[in-house]
């Protein structure tokens, strides 16, 4: 068809991975184990499954554009102001809200590499120049990063933990990046996983000292809700006000909103998968030593493995055995493979399924 933009032309259609109810039927399988997306094994919370459910009775009525109680709740847990959270279908929404917004086609973005593949999306999407810099030892290369903007970028992401790698860095290595950073390059911390992580990272104050900055955050990992679409940017309001001229006011639903409050009250959930998530890579680290297999320690929930061999195969002969992970070859990482940390009998089945599958190989 003509009449399509440049910019997309250019751009590779993301290829979504097969439905799993397609799998299944097509491999005959019926209990599909899926470590594929990280997803919270323990599911949402009941609580805002309850909240969602008793939230149905308003759906003849459109959501309050602004999502003001989530801002006003997510204001006081983080102790600032309404006005600096934009909450979106997703982070996804947020990124795609601050490419459109602040994107001119051939403006620089920095991304690292290999990464969370949205970043790189929204650029190309607004026909932006991508300069990807390599990870350095599986950790972001921040003064690497930091130089390429300061040559003159609009975005810069990063993404911490990082997807696929699991790998943080120190804030104080963040800190002094940002000081070689231009006022005018944005700095997006993508902390779809932060909730697991468990290492020191004040991500309140970085977004308080430093106006560049903004914070993107997630309901869909540790809060089980990626069905549900919604996420939120943290941000000084002279960085957000013009979002609102580009976002669709009602791309978040009430629905949405009500079960967000609820599983921000439901502490114990939380604490809960945390408390799984621990566990279970404990256990996938034990296995990977034993089989002899590198592995990258990760502070999310999923752990980058080293097969040694193509992932590909790995991928199908554990799909075989009923597990489904992530192939890391779109990430550039042809031998490695990414598994999300499931349930104590999800992780065994995986395990007893790569043990298998690599005895074939
Ligand atoms: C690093 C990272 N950021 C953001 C997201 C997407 O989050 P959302 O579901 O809020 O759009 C993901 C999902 O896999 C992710 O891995």
């Amino acid at each position: 068809m003509s009449g399509v933009r440049t910019a997309v032309r250019r751009m590779k259609p993301y290829v979504p991975g097969k439905p799993v109810e397609d799998v299944q039927r097509e491999l005959g399988l019926h209990d599909l184990v899926k470590l594929n997306q990280n997803e919270n094994p323990l599911g949402p919370s009941p609580r805002a499954v309850a909240a969602a459910r008793a939230a149905m009775a308003q759906v003849h009525t459109y959501p309050e554009g602004t999502a003001r109680r989530l801002r006003e709740r997510l204001a006081q847990m983080w102790n600032l102001p309404a006005d600096w959270f934009l909450i979106g279908n997703g982070s996804d929404e947020v990124f795609r809200l601050l490419a459109e917004v602040y994107l001119e086609p051939g403006d620089r973005v920095v991304v690292p590499e290999p990464s969370f593949a949205a970043y790189r999306f929204v650029a190309e999407l607004m026909g932006a120049e991508v300069v990807a810099v390599p990870l350095a030892g599986w950790t972001m290369d921040l003064p690497a990063m930091a130089e390429a903007a300061a040559r003159g970028a609009k975005l810069l992401f990063l993404c911490r933990p990082n997807n696929p790698t699991g790998t943080v860095f120190a804030e104080a290595d963040l800190r002094a990046a940002l000081e070689r950073v231009p006022p005018s390059t944005l700095v997006v911390v993508d902390e779809a996983y932060r909730e697991f992580d468990e290492t020191p990272f004040d991500s309140r104050t970085l977004v308080q000292d430093y106006p560049n900055v903004v914070i993107a955050r997630t309901f869909s990992k540790i809060y089980g809700m990626a069905g549900f679409r919604l996420g939120y940017g943290v941000m000084r309001p002279e960085v957000l006000a013009p979002l609102y001229t580009a976002r669709d006011p009602f791309s978040v639903n009430g629905l949405a909103v009500a079960a967000g409050l609820a599983a921000l009250d439901d502490v114990e959930h939380v604490e809960r998968t945390r408390a799984l998530t621990r566990e279970g890579k404990a256990y996938l680290y034990a296995a990977f030593q034993r089989l002899g297999l590198g592995y990258v320690p990760s502070e999310a929930n999923f752990v980058l493995f080293d097969a040694r061999r193509p992932a590909a195969e790995v991928f199908d002969a554990l799909l075989r055995r009923g597990v489904l992970v992530r192939p890391c070859g779109s990430f550039g990482l042809p031998d490695h493979l990414r598994v999300t940390v499931g349930t104590p009998e999800q992780n065994r089945r995986f395990v007893e399924a790569l043990k298998a599958a690599l005895g074939e190989g």
